[in-house]
């Protein structure tokens, strides 16, 4: 293996393709799955020092193996975002969904406290809830066990016959949860941190800045298809460097010089300056109305967060949007835009809030399903980040890099 690194440094990007899928072949005649994720971690060297470091290899964005790695460390080892409180609004909501193959369910018990379970019934694999709704109790679609809404078994019909069988040992099986204003979260891996631990650092600053998420209710949702690889899609959001080329709307609104990207352990965070404008043409800008007369309000700074490996934060005065990035295959991604306003956020803010981030949506999804048919192409490997302004994707990639080893 070490062998192969070797030559896939040295020789041109065509030959290093033909080398890598050779490498393939042969993991594959060993028919050991694993090996070929052991072989990809292995595989990566990463410079930490930004200015010295190669992009990620393009095999990275289109790997099977690889993907199925991600999952079982990324996608089932972190803290999801998965649902909103809207979702379980009342004791004895139920709400399901899925997480990267894996069908979940979220119940608000009789005493309003929350709980997350995987959606698979303890007898046959059925599912124990479909959709949403209200209910005293959730009956599984197959065969009709019936569980509480804290997970444990409450009847289990004909199985009076059946030896060593105690209601007892087939409750619900349970996953982490937890809630910051409207959103909820889940962690798979019970021996995870907690929320707090992983999370804590971001929700005292937001709070700080006098960012109130709990006063945010849900305004609109809208999802989008795109047909790159998760990692391709995340790349993009943690630099500012397209923003001059591939959104020239933005662009006139943000103070480019000044923007930039602060990394710490587990997350990032864009300062994203608007520029001064008048009173006049404020009108005419979206983020004017937090300008006051040429003079930036410090107060009202927004802030972008990204916490890995898969979430987006943007903050501002009088509303929030998350975005959740979810890998739908090695060359398929769904991203989940949601919207959060504080009450007295006019409608009108809203709808021009979300048309602006419309527009940049597109405009990134354009880039990001070009970027993908290049990063197939037989002519790329790797390439080199701009040390003045990728800092944020070398991040990612060295944090990507850590968890998958
Ligand atoms: S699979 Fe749920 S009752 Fe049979
Ligand atoms: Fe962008």
């Amino acid at each position: 293996m070490g062998l192969v690194l070797g030559v896939r440094s040295t020789t041109s990007a065509p030959a290093q393709h033909a080398l890598f899928s050779h490498t393939c072949d042969i993991i594959c005649t060993k028919g050991l799955a694993e090996m070929a994720m052991v072989e990809h971690s292995m595989m990566l060297v990463m410079d930490d020092r930004l200015q010295w470091a190669q992009t990620l290899p393009a095999s990275w964005y289109f790997d099977e193996a690889l993907l199925q790695h991600e999952t079982q460390k990324l996608f089932h080892r972190t803290w999801q975002l998965v649902a909103k409180t809207s979702d379980v609004p009342v004791p004895g909501s139920f709400f399901t969904t899925e997480l990267v193959g894996e069908p979940l369910l979220i119940t608000r018990d009789s005493a309003g406290g929350l709980h997350g379970f995987y959606n698979v019934c303890r007898h046959r694999a059925g599912p124990v809830a479909v959709g949403c709704g209200t209910r005293k109790a959730l009956q599984c679609a197959y065969h009709g066990w019936i569980y509480g809404l804290d997970g444990h078994l409450m009847s289990a019909r004909e199985m009076d016959g059946t030896e060593n069988f105690d209601h007892a040992d087939f409750g619900l099986v349970p996953v982490q949860i937890a809630q910051w204003g409207p959103l909820i979260f889940v962690n798979l891996d019970r021996q995870a941190p907690p929320f707090e631990q992983v999370f804590g650092a971001v929700m005292t600053e937001v709070q700080e800045q006098g960012f109130d998420l709990s006063r945010m209710a849900t305004v609109e949702r809208r999802d989008y298809d795109i047909a790159c690889n998760w990692k391709v899609y995340v790349d993009n959001y943690l630099e500012g460097y397209h923003i001059p080329i591939v959104h020239p709307g933005l662009f006139q609104e943000l103070d480019y010089d000044q923007y930039e990207v602060v990394t710490y352990a587990q997350y990032s965070k864009q300062f994203a300056p608007v520029r001064p404008t008048t009173a006049q043409s404020a009108a005419d800008r979206r983020y004017g109305r937090y300008v006051d007369d040429g003079q930036a309000d410090a107060d009202a700074q927004a802030l972008y967060y990204w916490i890995f490996p898969n979430l987006m934060l943007n903050i501002y005065p009088d509303n929030i949007s998350t975005n959740v990035i979810l890998p739908r295959g090695v060359g398929r991604t769904l991203t989940i835009f949601e919207w959060f306003a504080n009450p007295e956020a006019s409608a009108e803010d809203m709808k021009q809030t979300i048309d602006f981030s419309e527009e940049i949506q597109q405009e990134d999804i354009f880039i990001c399903e070009a970027v993908q048919k290049g990063l197939a192409s037989q002519s790329y490997d790797r390439g080199r980040y701009s040390a003045k302004r990728e800092n944020g994707v070398h991040h990612f990639h060295m944090l990507l890099a850590k968890a998958l080893r």
